[in-house]
């Protein structure tokens, strides 16, 4: 059982189906995920099973995989862990910066329909969404995770790789949404956009839910005093123009209400 540890999960999953609706059982949705390709190992790390957890988990994939053959339990040793009531402060800011990113994406399709009923009108909002998405989402928040957090762990790890692929398939929604707004073609933009906010409250769910618990646990004291030096410098850049951009937000709410 040891070097299944090493393996694959989606391969895993493919070759012996079972193995999904017994990790669905113990809240860990591999069926379901678009991450994919995480290791066995790096599941049981992520998702937090205690001892117990992974030798019941464990048990139970290996009859699956072994069927009525003898099967010894790997000796998994988690990495310690560091036990908070609540994510470190500068975690617990991205996930602020997630909730003003998720009332903006709410207020694209009211967007959309204001563009289309009156394109020249609403065109200048338009531009200023993109202006949001380009430099708040992006440049400041999606530069805080890239540059900064993500930073403190395995740049290989499959989990960090598919949060930077959506951060990468994201920009390119928005340069099509720009291209067709620049263009005036008002239903190839909201088709861009809408993708877009699809595809980033997957993205955002998975951060809040998987990512950031994770890494927030894995974090030590000295590397939470980095991270919050790093993402004041961050603050110092950029700071005063994320305000702006929140301030945004509040105004299309208060024009779009709900
Ligand atoms: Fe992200
Ligand atoms: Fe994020």
């Amino acid at each position: 059982m040891e070097k299944q540890l090493e393996r694959n999960i989606k391969e895993l999953m493919a070759q012996y189906p079972a193995l999904g609706e017994v990790l669905e059982s113990v809240g860990i949705g591999c069926t379901s995920c678009a991450l994919g390709s995480c290791r066995v190992k790096d599941i049981l790390e992520i998702h937090d099973l205690d001892e117990e957890a992974t030798r019941t988990l464990m048990t139970r994939m290996g009859g699956i995989i072994y069927g009525a053959s003898s099967f010894e339990l790997p000796t998994y040793v988690r990495r310690p862990t560091v036990v908070r009531a609540a994510f470190c402060p500068p975690i617990a800011r991205m996930v602020e910066e997630h909730s003003c990113i998720k009332r903006l994406i709410a207020l694209i399709p009211k967007l959309a329909a204001a563009l289309g009923q009156d394109f020249r009108a609403a065109k200048p909002l338009a531009e200023e969404t993109l202006d949001f998405i380009r430099n708040y989402a992006d440049r400041y928040h999606h530069a805080k995770e890239e540059d900064v957090l993500f930073a403190f762990f395995d740049p290989d790890s499959e989990i960090i790789r598919a949060m930077l692929q959506d951060h990468g398939e994201g920009r390119g929604y928005v340069r099509a949404a720009a291209d067709a707004l620049d263009a005036g073609r008002a239903a190839e933009f909201e088709a861009s956009l809408r993708a877009y906010g699809e595809l980033l409250m997957g993205h955002i769910h998975r951060e809040d839910t998987i990512l950031y618990p994770w890494m927030d646990r894995s974090l030590g004291d000295r590397q939470v005093g980095q991270l919050f030096a790093q993402c004041m410098a961050v603050e110092g850049r950029l700071g005063a123009e994320a305000k702006r951009h929140e301030a945004f937000v509040a105004s299309l709410e208060a024009r779009f209400p709900a």
